[in-house]
């Protein structure tokens, strides 16, 4: 049943800056969980032939939104669609992040440029549970222009703290080093950590969420062929062996990863 193909009616589709586009679909999605994805076919006929995987930024009640940012080919065709037309796609798929672990503590999102997309889901799960205390959202991206859903955030109630590598907004340096320093603090205490970005951003998490003792949980990326486990396209080197990201994740317990192995996607 999760395999099975939908045709999705494009009910918005905005410009949120040059590359940034958001995609309303009418694909009500009540199972689906934060950090799961779907397969999305860009274009007509087999070019290109692979589908793309997005995350589901946010769900509404008559569709789930998709965040994303026009890279190349599939993105472009996808851009170029307008409210009306129909896409076609498998999901949700994955294992998305593990809510339990939130129970009774203070969840920290960190998102990296547009890693920042499915954590406004994640957001939004969060605040609405009553046994878990205010996120935090650590988000990051090299300048100003780059930081996405700071309003997103705020509005699901999380309290929001950003960073630019070129000082253009809130803190200047990486997004590592706003959860360095909270992990620093009496907050580590009861902390768990949730993340999405770059592969050297989620390595640095790792290794800081490790000396601090707190539990964080990766979405990582790869490149996908079938995103339904059927080709071992996009595994991950683990300490329980290879991984597929697409069936096993996108989430993984940050110390689960073989982080010197896996890049090799
Ligand atoms: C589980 C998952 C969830 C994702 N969620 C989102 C999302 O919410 N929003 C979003 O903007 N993007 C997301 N991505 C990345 C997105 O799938 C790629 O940007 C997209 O497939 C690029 O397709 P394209 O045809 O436009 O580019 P291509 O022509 O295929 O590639 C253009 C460039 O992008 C790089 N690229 C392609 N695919 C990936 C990938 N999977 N990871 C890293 N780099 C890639 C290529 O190496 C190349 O440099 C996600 C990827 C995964 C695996
Ligand atoms: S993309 Fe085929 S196994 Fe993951």
């Amino acid at each position: 049943m999760k395999t099975r193909e939908h045709k999705a009616e494009i009910l918005a589709h905005k410009r949120i800056d040059e590359r940034v586009q958001l995609m309303t679909l009418a694909f009500p999605a009540p199972c689906a969980v934060p950090g799961q994805f779907v397969m999305v076919k860009a274009g007509v006929g087999g070019d290109p032939l692979l589908r793309r995987p997005i995350s589901i930024h946010r769900r509404t009640k008559t569709g789930i939104e998709l965040l994303y940012e026009v890279v190349g080919q599939g993105t472009a065709l996808l851009a170029a669609l307008r409210p009306g037309a129909e896409v076609s796609i498998i999901g949700p798929l994955g294992n998305g992040f593990p809510l339990v672990a939130a129970k009774g503590r203070t969840p920290v999102l960190v998102g990296g440029g547009m890693g920042a997309a499915p954590l406004v889901f994640l957001a939004e799960h969060l605040t609405a549970a009553a046994s878990i205390k205010q996120p935090v959202a650590l988000l990051g991206a090299h300048t100003k222009k780059g930081l996405l859903c700071v309003k997103a955030f705020r509005t699901a109630g999380c309290r929001v703290i950003t960073a630019t590598d070129d000082g253009s907004c809130g803190r200047r340096g990486f997004v590592s080093c706003l959860l360095k320093e909270l992990l620093e603090s009496t907050a580590r205490e009861n902390a768990v950590i949730y993340s999405c970005g770059p592969r050297p951003m989620l390595n640095s998490i790792y290794e800081l969420a490790d000396t601090a003792g707190v539990a964080a949980y990766v979405s990582l990326e790869a490149h996908m062929a079938c995103g339904i486990g059927a080709c071992l396209g996009c595994t991950v080197a683990t300490t329980a062996g290879n991984k597929r990201v697409c069936k096993d994740g996108p989430v993984f317990a940050a110390q689960e990863i073989l982080w010197g192995q896996a890049d090799e996607n």
